[in-house]
């Protein structure tokens, strides 16, 4: 299959097994209780090749999984939405990363992450789905794959070379400790990079979003979009800086709202747009994702997420 994409995601992809009303107190010698317990296919280069066919882009992911049942489940909805799987990478050497998630009545949440998670597959040994491409999204800078510097310069390396537009989101990381010294080189090879307040702080210790801003943009990033969760998103590049509030929703889960954002933000830019309207369309998109459970239910189209924006007109 000749993909032909125009929007490549990159990173991970796994499955949340989501436990709700955990009961530390046993019941039996090994037995506990809790309220509830789900799967869900998740992890951000998931979520955000998802949203992103469903807004109608051509859209294809790059990511690794193991040859087991959870692998199986994540290429069925991925496939399921219309998302190109042709090149997921599937190994034996590892199984698909599980992340055992506890949610509490308050919606905190405690998550354990495995050595699966921190497979450091290899997306810059096949990057011929980049031929027709017009951007990618690192689904986490800071996490695997892209916790390795020799391979996010590989993959941005490439990306520049074929003018593709760089979009990336990230993390904290969880087992290898980058820092932006350690990516100078890389970081002025992102066109839009997109943290939320909390990783920003964290990379940039700074604590307003126009300092956490400016020291991105010191490395050379381009453009940079704080996302700050129930107050909007704030955006800034040599030409200046603007803050969207965020829409007035009843938020009810806000798991996924940040890759949803991305995705409508890239999404917008590839189809043209100016950044203003993309942002705003962004902020829409994880907003509609806040007011729903799960990360791939809010999203269901770009006709959708336009009658929004214009009802709020
Ligand atoms: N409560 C909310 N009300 C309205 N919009 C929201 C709300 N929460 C999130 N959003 C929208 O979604 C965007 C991204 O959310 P957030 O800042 O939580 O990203 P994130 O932490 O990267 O999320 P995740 O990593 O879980 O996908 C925000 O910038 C905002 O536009
Ligand atoms: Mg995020």
């Amino acid at each position: 299959m000749n993909p032909n994409c125009d929007l490549i995601c990159i990173g991970m992809a796994l499955i949340d097994s989501i436990i709700r009303g955990f009961d530390p107190e046993p019941v039996s010698a090994s037995g506990y209780r809790a309220v509830s317990g789900s799967l869900h296919v998740g992890g951000e280069a998931v979520n955000e090749a998802v949203t992103a066919a469903k807004l109608g882009v051509k859209t294809g992911i790059l990511c690794a999984l193991g040859p087991d049942e959870a692998g199986n489940l994540v290429e069925q909805t991925l496939a399921g939405n219309g998302v190109d799987i042709s090149h997921i990478v599937r190994s034996g050497e590892h199984s698909t990363p599980v992340t055992t998630m506890f949610v509490r009545d308050d919606g905190s949440r405690k998550s354990i992450t495995n050595e699966a998670h921190r497979w450091n597959f290899h997306p810059e040994r096949d990057l011929t789905i980049l031929e027709h491409a017009k951007g990618i999204i690192l689904g986490s800078l800071f996490r695997a794959p892209f916790d390795d510097p020799d391979v996010i310069a590989a993959v941005l390396g490439e990306a520049k070379k074929r003018g593709i537009t760089v979009f990336a989101d990230t993390k904290l990381p969880n087992f290898r400790f980058l820092t932006l010294e350690d990516i100078r080189d890389c970081l002025p090879l992102i066109d839009y990079i997109t943290p939320n307040e909390d990783e920003a702080r964290y990379f940039t210790k700074k604590e307003d979003p126009g300092q956490m801003a400016d020291v991105f943009l010191s490395y050379g990033v381009r453009n940079v979009i704080i996302k700050l969760g129930g107050k909007g998103c704030y955006f800034h590049n040599a030409e200046g800086a603007v803050t969207l509030p965020a829409l007035d929703i009843h938020a009810v889960d806000a798991t996924g709202a940040g890759d949803n954002f991305v995705a409508g933000f890239a999404s917008e830019i590839l189809r043209g747009s100016s950044d203003k309207d993309a942002l705003r369309f962004a902020n829409a998109c994880g907003a509609i994702c806040a007011s729903e459970v799960g990360a791939l239910t809010g999203v269901k189209s770009r006709m959708q997420v336009l009658e929004l924006l214009r009802t709020l007109q």
